[in-house]
């Protein structure tokens, strides 16, 4: 952008690698994104305990934003579908699903970690510190509830039953994109907990108890959890429901499977 001099005269460049913002931070860069806070949260080589705890402390932290970012387009999906805002919900929830990926990938850099300098360094440094307590984790937790109660309320508006919706799909595109964004999301939470459970196996064993005293154990088993067991049930309901169409033992190709 260029300035007119109060003279009159050549217009004055502006000096664009000045800061404008208000702010901490040599640069508007470091200024709007508060790179001086971001990087202030974690450990200072000297106050490590073991150098592990950089890798450990920015898996966390970088995997509670992605989370936050989560939730929080997934709640606003929810308000969105509340107001039959359909395709603009479908935007975000696309969203949240990329966030999980994220957060999925993120665990394979604690992979790098040793089993024995973890246990022996870094974990002694958490003391009751448990992912039972992620305000990002507790986050999606509790806004899936009510997106699944949203896209529920929208199918009984139209009539529809679940195995409905999916065999009329092609008719009500909007409900049916929804219906596979949510199991997607679904999908993904459980993902995340599967590939965690594997994590925390491979580096602190699945016979042990964590920080909280909880059994790994125990986290194997909620692997299994749903946010949308209907979701998931009314597949087995479509199979019936295309065996029986077909006539039940016919020679379809495919068939059974
Ligand atoms: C070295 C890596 C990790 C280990 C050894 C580990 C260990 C554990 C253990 C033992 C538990 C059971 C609760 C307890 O007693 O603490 C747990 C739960 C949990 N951890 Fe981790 N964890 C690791 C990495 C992560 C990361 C990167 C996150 C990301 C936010 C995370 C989030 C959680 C959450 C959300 C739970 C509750 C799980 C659920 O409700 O299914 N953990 N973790």
């Amino acid at each position: 952008m260029n300035d007119a001099g109060a003279t009159g005269g050549e217009p004055v460049a502006e000096d664009l690698s000045e800061p404008v913002l208000p702010g901490r931070g040599a640069s508007d860069y470091e200024r709007y994104l508060r790179t001086d806070e971001l990087l202030s949260l974690q450990k200072t080589p000297e106050e490590w305990e073991h150098r592990d705890e950089l890798l450990f402390q920015t898996v966390h932290q970088s995997s509670e934003l992605w989370l936050k970012l989560a939730w929080t387009e997934a709640e606003e999906a929810t308000r969105l579908l509340d107001e039959h805002d359909v395709a603009p919900a479908l935007r975000l929830l696309r969203r949240a699903t990329e966030c999980m990926r994220t957060v999925h990938a993120l665990l394979d850099m604690l992979e790098q970690m040793s089993p024995w300098e973890y246990t022996r360094w870094v974990r002694p440094l958490l003391g009751h510190g448990s992912g039972f307590d992620s305000p990002g984790f507790n986050g999606v937790r509790r806004v899936s509830p009510a997106l699944g109660e949203a896209f529920h309320r929208l199918r009984r508006a139209e009539g529809l039953a679940l195995a409905e919706l999916y065999r009329r799909g092609r008719e009500f595109e909007d409900l049916y994109q929804l219906a596979e964004l949510l199991t997607e999301w679904d999908e993904r939470v459980t993902f995340w907990r599967a590939r965690h459970y594997q994590v925390v196996s491979r580096i602190i064993g699945d016979e042990v108890v964590g920080t909280q005293g909880t059994p790994v154990e125990l986290l194997g088993g909620l692997i299994k959890r749903r946010l949308y067991p209907e979701l998931w049930r009314v597949r087995n309901e479509l199979t019936s429901l295309a065996q029986a169409q077909a006539g039940g033992d016919s020679p379809v190709p495919g068939h059974g499977r």
